[in-house]
């Protein structure tokens, strides 16, 4: 089938580059001339495991192509995905200016039926707005479809082409079907595509992020009060997990869900709540406690230091927001950074991915080590805040070699207890 997608993110990219792998000819848009210059020589723009492979194997098969021109890319594809951005607004709803902006245009562009395919993360009652966007300016045939990723990054390109499910809201029947045809390579597994109007695929999409964010803030707040109390949110987590109604998935306990969509989007439903008149009160709480756990290590590290960080040095294991990508949006890292900072430490940081987008953010206002190991020369202390696998299984003597001294908080509970307390003179994890 011949596809178009507005928007070569993370989602945009991912989408385009997994459809075309399936056969389908894909045209990629995006405004960004020097980004579409580098992606038509081959030069994958994010890091995601495994895209930059199906990426150059797709081009040279001449079935996935970039262009700066959204007429083109209207003119190429039968189903035109919108992958844009809808980054918070100031009151924490979605900011649909992109979204609406390009719904506009292809109202001024469109010369045949097509089907529009929102793949963004959208308030509920968006897919009419786009409908509204568009034909203010035309009178040719269209459908909206209103179809939500659910891609991991890090395991973006495997959550597409084998997805648990795929969620389509439409009120055509003819879209659904079209959308129908172009999935069904991708469910042979016998997952399912799910269909349904375009509000609540919408809201789909808001309430599993919404949801497994409440799941980690009630494990994090398990783990506070496990220290309270004297105990293991190791044992705990285990002893719930295990009760399938449960599951034993996304209950680790650490210093704070972050990222693109976790944060922006509890935001964007409580907001979306209140225009509403329901006040998600469950949300109001996952957002304040998110907040505080993500410098829960703090008071800790001030304590040990009595206060006063200045001529001490800290390393920092992990910055980006979770392992397997370079994303540093709203990663817990930056805000103990920060926060160590303000209490006049030093600070040296490794991160097998991010360190390059932490260094546009944060300039030279912290040091950079090649190394995970030449990241604590002299450091009185190690923070670790992402627990990429090089971190999980770390040459202890070797670190207290490089340690002024050998003291580690620990904000992902890489380590089994009994073994470290034996290794470092001071560890500090979360819940235990
Ligand atoms: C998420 C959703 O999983 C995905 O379906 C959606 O479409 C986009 O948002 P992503 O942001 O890539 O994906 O990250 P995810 O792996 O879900 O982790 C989100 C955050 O939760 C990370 O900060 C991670 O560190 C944290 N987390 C996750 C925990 O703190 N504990 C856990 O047990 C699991």
């Amino acid at each position: 089938m011949k596809v178009s997608v507005i928007g070569t993110g993370y989602v945009g990219l991912v989408t385009g580059t997994c459809l075309a792998e399936t056969g389908n000819e894909v045209l990629c848009v995006d405004i960004d001339e020097v980004k579409v210059e580098k992606m038509q020589n081959g030069v994958v723009p994010i890091y995601e495991p495994h895209l930059d492979v199906l990426f150059e194997r797709n081009i040279k098969a001449k079935r996935l192509k970039f262009t700066t021109s959204l007429e083109e890319g209207l003119e190429h594809g039968e189903i035109i995905f919108l992958a844009l951005p809808t980054p918070e607004d100031e009151d924490g709803s979605a900011d649909l200016k992109y979204i609406l902006g390009v719904a506009d245009d292809i109202g001024k562009l469109i010369k045949d039926y097509k089907v529009i395919v929102d793949k963004s993360t959208v308030p509920v009652g968006t897919s009419e707005k786009v409908k509204a966007a568009i034909s203010k300016n035309t009178d040719v045939e269209f459908d909206v479809v209103s179809n939500p990723e659910f891609l991991r990054e890090g395991f973006a390109v495997d959550d597409f082409l084998k997805p648990e499910r795929i969620v389509v809201g439409s009120d055509s029947k003819k879209a659904l079907s079209i959308m129908e045809k172009l999935y069904k390579p991708y469910v042979r597994s016998g997952n399912p595509i799910i269909t349904m109007d375009e509000k609540s695929a919408e809201l789909t999409k808001y309430a599993a992020n919404s949801f497994l964010a409440t799941k980690i803030t009630f494990m994090n707040e398990i783990a506070n009060f496990c220290e309270k109390v004297g105990a293991d949110v190791d044992k705990v987590r285990i002893g719930m997990g295990t009760d399938s109604r449960i599951g034993k998935r996304f209950l680790f306990p650490g210093i704070g869900y972050g990222g693109s969509c976790f944060p922006k989007d509890v935001k964007a439903l409580h907001k979306s709540g209140k225009d509403n008149n329901y006040d998600f009160k469950i949300l109001d709480s996952v957002i304040e406690v998110n907040s505080k756990q993500k410098t829960i290590l703090m008071p800790r590290i001030a304590s040990y230091f009595n206060n006063d960080l200045r001529g001490k040095k800290i390393a920092v294991w992990g910055l980006a927001f979770k392992p397997e990508t370079d994303d540093i949006r709203e990663a817990p890292s930056l805000y103990m950074i920060d926060e160590m900072l303000k209490l006049g430490a030093s600070i040296t940081a490794f991160d097998p991915e991010a360190m390059p987008n932490v260094q546009r953010k944060l300039g030279s206002k912290i040091s950079f080590a090649n190394d995970m190991y030449s990241a604590l020369e002299d450091a009185d202390a190690l923070l670790i805040c992402t627990e990429w696998s090089i971190f999980r299984t770390p040459n202890f003597e070797k670190m207290r070699g490089k340690m002024k001294s050998s003291v580690i908080f620990d904000g992902r509970n890489l380590y089994d207890l009994e073994e470290i307390n034996n290794e470092v003179q001071f560890y500090s994890s979360i819940g235990r």
